[in-house]
């Protein structure tokens, strides 16, 4: 009896902390360093409206974007994933560096088979030494169009940020809106062999904005106080553009690119690639101003086809302290900020050039320093020619194809990664990728003759610890275009980049080997070369393409095996006993 009061108030007292971990995830067991979070992801269908029409999408758990998750640096994720839906579905944690986890990185035929209706697997990772925003996405097909997402990795415990503490963060999700169904998109192109149609219009977490038909209702607001600095956590998540992003009369610093902090800099405009994230720094202004700022995105296109040329806009207002003030914001004036042009190649370059590793002491920046292997990759189009039986609507029966080297990948029918560690690679994949264009020519100027492409699983074999050096050289053939290059399992450092062909002897003198950008994905230049060093220290089998996705889906793609180090903690272990089946 004497007992009962005190019960009470102990399930009370118990009431309250599970309520506080619900609310904030994110404090729960406050004191211990490595944390394990678990999410649960229902893949399912909803019915979602844009533009005035309405359409079923796949989701995560009906959310469009999809759920925010949220860890600590060291913390371990456990992430469910249930099919709902008919289409097969994996998961990928773009740039989620996955050492030694290589089962959990979720590219379709290349590390996992995919997830079946009314199958489910247990991503299982730890994220290890990086900090910043990141995102997750669908890695299968287009699917990644409404299944996509933010990764908000908080550095350590009592490890602040090593830049002002910000007042508040947002997410701001980059994406592109299709009134079709993006997998009816991609299935007509692939039945033409023609490109395919370009979206209808882009959004900022999920909503176009007042510019775009019927959108006025479907606008972000992002309410700020002045005098704060408010974090924004960028991610772009289009299919198939790259795009600036701007807010009208405000300037913004970069802090972080993909997960690593960057040297601040401060800019009116952001150039972001699909695959791309980085944080910035908003400082709002001192006093309310009498006037609303757009937060504006638009394409960088480069290339040859049509492009979705829609702005998406959101809104940034002031909270005014006067109440009397609150309710006018609807009259004041919108400010929108000036873009630089559509193919504004100069300014890229230069942003690109802007963003370097911050490089500190507590950050260092670790550049391989000597190349082990070296390789020269051309990136670009070509075509392809077609059976009878396809009947492509490209001259003479062919399609429009993309490569590396002049090699079209063609997916597995079941992942390299399991037929890599199970030693079944024969008729799965080779190991021949060539290290080099099999014809030289002059990359950026008058195409050959002959663009014809050719196709076939390959994938370049290196040992664990190799230093690989890799320039990335943009083509002209069908027309010079960026390419958001996206390398899985690994940051690569940029430690060079320039207009034209890439010159071995010249080039190469002035590379930055002390602070260059440390990203998992990097714009190949529209007619020109990047150059990257990675440290191949990661087991696995690792995707690299492009980042716009129709590119992806000609071809423009191959895949990296790390082999197993010496020691045991350089070994890749076996797959979980959940992992998909083909
Ligand atoms: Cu963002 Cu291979 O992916
Ligand atoms: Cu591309």
């Amino acid at each position: 009896m004497c007992c009962l009061p005190s019960m009470v108030g102990f399930l009370r007292v118990m009431l309250v902390v599970l309520c506080a971990l619900f609310m904030f995830p994110e404090l729960s067991h406050a004191k211990h360093e490595r944390v394990t979070r678990h999410y649960k992801f229902n893949i399912k269908m909803q019915n979602v409206t844009r533009l005035c029409k309405t359409k079923s999408i796949v989701t995560v758990n009906g959310q469009f974007p999809g759920p925010r998750i949220i860890a600590r640096e060291g913390d371990r994720l456990v992430i469910k994933v249930v099919n709902h839906v008919q289409h097969n579905v994996t998961i990928h944690w773009h740039g989620i560096r996955q050492i030694r986890s290589g089962w959990a990185d979720g590219p379709a035929y290349i590390t996992q088979c995919p997830i079946q209706r009314g199958q489910s697997y247990v991503y299982n990772f730890t994220v290890v030494g990086q900090r910043g925003t990141l995102w997750w996405h669908a890695h299968i097909s287009w699917l990644r169009a409404t299944l996509h997402g933010a990764i908000v990795i908080l550095p350590k415990r009592h490890h602040p940020y090593p830049f002002t503490k910000p007042f508040k963060e947002v997410p701001i999700i980059l994406g592109e809106w299709w009134n079709a169904d993006t997998e009816a998109v991609i299935n007509q192109a692939t039945k033409t062999g023609l490109a395919p149609n370009v979206s209808d219009a882009h959004t900022i977490n999920g909503l176009p904005g007042p510019l775009s038909n019927c959108s006025s209702k479907d606008t972000l607001k992002v309410k700020v106080k002045p005098g704060k600095t408010y974090l924004l956590r960028l991610i772009n998540a289009a299919l198939n553009d790259e795009m600036f992003f701007s807010i009208a009369n405000h300037t913004l610093t970069v802090v972080e690119s993909d997960a690593v902090y960057t040297k601040p800099f401060t800019t009116n405009t952001l150039l972001i690639t699909p695959g791309q994230t980085t944080n910035v720094l908003l400082h709002t202004k001192p006093n309310p101003p009498n006037a609303k700022f757009a937060i504006a995105a638009r394409p960088y296109a480069t290339g040859p086809a049509a492009f979705d040329n829609a702005t998406t806009t959101a809104i940034l207002e002031y909270k005014h302290t006067a109440p009397s003030l609150s309710n006018t914001n609807n009259n004041l004036p919108l400010f929108k900020p000036p873009f630089p042009k559509f193919n504004d190649t100069v300014f890229a370059a230069k942003f690109n050039n802007r963003v370097r590793s911050l490089n500190s002491k507590k950050f260092p920046a670790k550049v391989p320093r000597t190349v082990d292997r070296r390789f020269f990759f051309t990136v670009g189009l070509g075509i392809k020619k077609c059976s009878k039986s396809e009947a492509c609507q490209g001259p003479n029966n062919t399609r429009v194809a993309a490569a590396v080297n002049n090699v079209s990948f063609v997916m597995p029918n079941t992942a390299l990664l399991q037929a890599h560690f199970f030693g079944n690679s024969k008729g799965v994949y080779s190991t021949d990728f060539p290290a080099n264009p099999p014809v030289k020519f002059n990359y950026t100027g008058t195409p050959p003759k002959n663009i014809m492409v050719s196709s076939g699983t390959k994938v370049v074999v290196l040992k664990f610890n190799e230093s690989v050096e890799l320039v990335l050289q943009d083509t002209s053939i069908i027309g010079a275009e960026s390419h958001p290059l996206h390398l899985h399992g690994f940051n690569f450092f940029i430690v060079g980049q320039g207009n034209g062909n890439f010159d071995p002897k010249k080039d190469p003198q002035k590379f930055n080997l002390v602070d260059p950008a440390e990203r998992n994905t990097a714009g190949v230049p529209s007619g020109g070369w990047v150059a990257v060093r990675f440290l191949a220290d990661n087991p696995g089998v690792w995707f690299m393409h492009c980042h716009l996705e129709v590119h992806t889906s000609w071809g423009l793609k191959m895949a990296w095996i790390v082999q197993d180090g010496e020691r045991r903690n350089q070994k890749l272990p076996p797959p979980p006993s959940d992992l998909p089946k083909c």
